[in-house]
């Protein structure tokens, strides 16, 4: 030993101060930099970044549900992503998941409270009034709505906290086709975005005079096991019973499925109303399910409730695509003259998780163009824009790489042709145009590289 006990003991004592420190130091600067690089500039839980990756699918399929709505003569309406609080209290309902627990709810500056809309039907009910479309000579106001809705949920595969909805509404008829009207355009969308494993659940809550029936017959049922009940069914006892069948906590409790049907509690007049939609689907040989545990968890239903129903296993088995219904005392609630409504919403991030993965070549640009050298760039880009300016999708090259890494992003862009122009092209005052299908490369003239592209795109087209 060369260091005497006392020396030794020192510089354990020193080494066991410095060790840590030098550790913690090391964290700390570990941590300053992982809480910088992340918490400042991640996207909050329960969103997404659509990125160019993937948003060509949703561009598709907005297209799409634009098509089809204009098949249905169904026009678009935008209205506010945000509203005033109130609006969802009164049109959701104070008793509901959605405005008790899910609502983005803020002060703005001038004190107000205001939500960003969780769904689309209260803002397009307010707006229907507000704009006074009832007046309108048209009677059926058939309108659509595509955008971000937000709600506080626990994320998983299909379900945000900024999620996307497609949805339909038409206000001013009360008639079982309008109510068939919906849920045909419901089916003819997840038939056209070619989703399959899917099922059409359908019910009615019945009118008012159902509704009450139904509400006593329900607290008849629950009024002897209230205390086995959560808190939240408790208070929905009093306040709207029929809330406690969409409890989350109590789902699994039996007194659950032993519950009344509202079907059985149904008015006569109710009844001939549900008893027309399920004929009239019946007529155009839709498939359907009568389900009566489907009671929808928004309070401003009435009559008939619909579900689409994906037994797709990417979504998860049961999932609900989409979901819809009448409601005809909403306007009226909001202040409006009595109006009857009727409508759906799509959550979109499921139609998209429900699609086929296929690759869609149809998705390439028509030309991409591959300089070599300062001179062929400069030639290159008044290719592109004349190419632009007669319709072609184009690129080119601006990263200065070689012939190969060129030719790899004119693959990866599934550009139909590459033009590739090197020294001597620019010299001879031609270029090379290559079919990536065929693999033929042609040498065309400057001032033949536009009839070249065209008659090689209406060669294709003679070909289809
Ligand atoms: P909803 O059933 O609450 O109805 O929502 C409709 C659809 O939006 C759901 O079926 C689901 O696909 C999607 N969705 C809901 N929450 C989320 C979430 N957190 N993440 C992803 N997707 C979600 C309504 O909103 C009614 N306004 C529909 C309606 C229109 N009824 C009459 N007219």
């Amino acid at each position: 030993h060369l260091l005497s006990r006392r020396q030794r003991q020192m510089c354990i004592r020193d080494r066991t101060k410095v060790v840590p420190r030098i550790n913690v130091l090391r964290l700390r600067t570990f941590f300053y930099f992982y809480e910088g690089g992340t918490m400042k500039y991640n996207r909050p839980r329960g969103t997404v970044d659509i990125t160019p990756e993937n948003s060509e699918k949703w561009i598709e399929m907005e297209q799409l549900l634009r098509t089809v709505a204009a098949n249905y003569n169904v026009k678009e309406m935008r209205t506010p992503i945000f509203e005033h609080t109130e609006l969802f209290s009164r049109a959701v309902g104070d008793t509901t998941d959605v405005v008790t627990k899910e609502m983005y709810t803020f002060k703005d500056k001038g004190d107000r409270s205001l939500t960003l809309r969780p769904e689309g039907t209260a803002g397009i009910a307010r707006a229907y009034v507000e704009n006074k479309m009832y007046a309108l000579p048209e009677k059926l106001q058939k309108v659509y709505y595509m955008g971000p809705m937000f709600r506080y949920e626990r994320p998983q595969n299909g379900r945000q906290r900024q999620f996307h909805q497609f949805g339909v509404e038409m206000l001013g008829v009360e008639s079982p086709y309008v109510d068939v009207e919906c849920m045909l355009m419901a089916v003819t969308i997840v038939e056209a975005l070619g989703i399959k494993n899917i099922k059409l659940h359908i019910n009615s809550l019945g009118d008012d005079e159902s509704r009450t029936a139904y509400r006593e017959a329900l607290k008849n049922h629950f009024r002897p096991v209230l205390n086995d009940l959560c808190e939240d069914c408790q208070a929905r006892f009093e306040k709207n019973p029929l809330r406690i069948l969409d409890c989350k906590v109590d789902a699994k409790n039996p007194v659950m499925a032993s519950a009344p049907r509202t079907i059985d509690y149904l008015s006569e007049k109710a009844k001939a109303h549900f008893d027309k939609v399920c004929s009239l689907l019946d007529d155009l040989e839709i498939e359907y399910v009568v389900d009566t545990n489907l009671v929808r968890g928004l309070d401003y239903y009435s009559h008939t409730v619909f579900e689409i129903i994906s037994d797709d296993p990417k979504l998860g088995a049961g999932s609900t695509v989409g979901g819809g219904g009448r409601y005809n005392g909403l306007v009226e609630e909001l202040g409006g003259p009595a109006t009857p409504g009727v409508g759906f919403a799509f959550g979109m991030e499921r139609l998209m998780l429900a699609l086929d993965d296929e690759e869609d070549e149809e998705n390439g640009i028509d030309v991409y163009v591959m300089p070599l050298g300062d001179e062929a760039r400069d030639l290159a880009m008044q290719i592109i824009t004349m190419l632009r300016a007669n319709g072609f999708t184009c690129d080119m090259d601006y990263a200065g790489r070689g012939l190969k890494g060129q030719f790899k992003s004119s693959d990866r862009f599934g550009a139909h042709l590459s033009i590739i122009i090197g020294e001597d092209e620019v010299k001879g005052e031609y270029v090379n145009i290559r079919c990536n299908h065929s693999k033929e490369q042609s040498k065309v003239k400057l001032e033949d590289i536009l009839s070249y592209i065209e008659n090689h795109y209406e060669g294709d087209h003679e070909h289809e």
